[in-house]
């Protein structure tokens, strides 16, 4: 069985230099797909561009992602609206909410998140969400659309076992990242009580990096690492996370 890195930023300008790499490493790490989350319409073409080159392993998803919905976020819609009817995605985003780096634009935020959930029920895709300092609203937004056919994953949860419990309960699955093998994390004590058939991995490269790389650059090579994580958090083999965590990815993003 192999892994899926369910959210990798492989177009960002961080690789550059050694993009072609980076991949082969992921590839030689048995990590065979890579989802990628678009962000803006400036990340569109260099992300196609990487899907294009492996169209069996980096797979494009496409969507606005709160930190940047600014002033002119009506025509960064527009754009998502051409392109989701112009080739293949595999799921809207990343899109959700952020209250860290932007307070200012959050009417307009919480609009294009809710225009997103209506993309990814038009068009039958699971939504990646983002949830920094805001999983309450994301919840509430959830709660009022109320819409039982949305699927997808909280991208790098973290959250208590009441959370992790509200966001499975209106279909989600949770986004396992670098940040479960920071030391003294919460996540780990959350990830004793959920069932291994609501975790997805993801690097959110190059973001985040997993120990013993915290610090560094990410990249979707490290899946692995969390992976080991996961098991001896759970006490379970590697091949139990591999196998349970790549089957939800297939099936969420209709792989097979
Ligand atoms: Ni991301």
């Amino acid at each position: 069985m192999y892994f899926i890195d369910t959210h990798t930023h492989l177009y960002l300008e961080e690789f550059a230099h050694d993009r072609q790499q980076v991949v082969n490493s992921a590839l030689a790490a048995n990590v065979q797909k890579m989802m990628l989350p678009n962000i803006d319409s400036s990340s569109i073409d260099g992300m196609l561009g990487l899907a294009d080159q492996y169209p069996d392993n980096c797979l494009p998803m496409i969507g606005l992602h709160p930190t940047s919905v600014k002033d002119d976020y009506l025509n960064e819609i527009a754009i998502v609206e051409k392109w989701i009817n112009a080739r293949k995605f595999y799921a809207i985003g990343e899109c959700g909410i952020d209250l860290y780096w932007d307070k200012e634009h959050a009417v307009q935020q919480e609009f294009v998140f809710r225009h997103h959930i209506d993309l990814a029920r038009t068009h039958n895709l699971p939504i990646v969400v983002h949830i920094r300092d805001s999983f309450n609203e994301v919840i509430q937004i959830l709660k009022d659309e109320n819409k039982s056919d949305i699927r997808g994953i909280f991208h790098c949860f973290s959250g208590s076992v009441e959370q992790a419990e509200q966001a499975i309960k209106y279909g989600f699955s949770l986004g396992l990242g670098g940040v479960i093998t920071f030391k003294n994390n919460k996540m780990q004590e959350t990830l004793k009580h959920v069932d291994l058939r609501h975790l997805v991995l993801e690097t959110d490269a190059p973001f985040l990096a997993p120990v013993p790389y915290r610090g560094k650059r990410n990249e979707p090579s490290y899946i692995p690492n969390i992976a080991q994580m996961v098991a001896n958090i759970k006490g379970i083999t590697l091949d139990q996370v591999t196998e349970a965590t790549t089957i939800n990815a297939e099936k969420l993003f209709q792989l097979t």
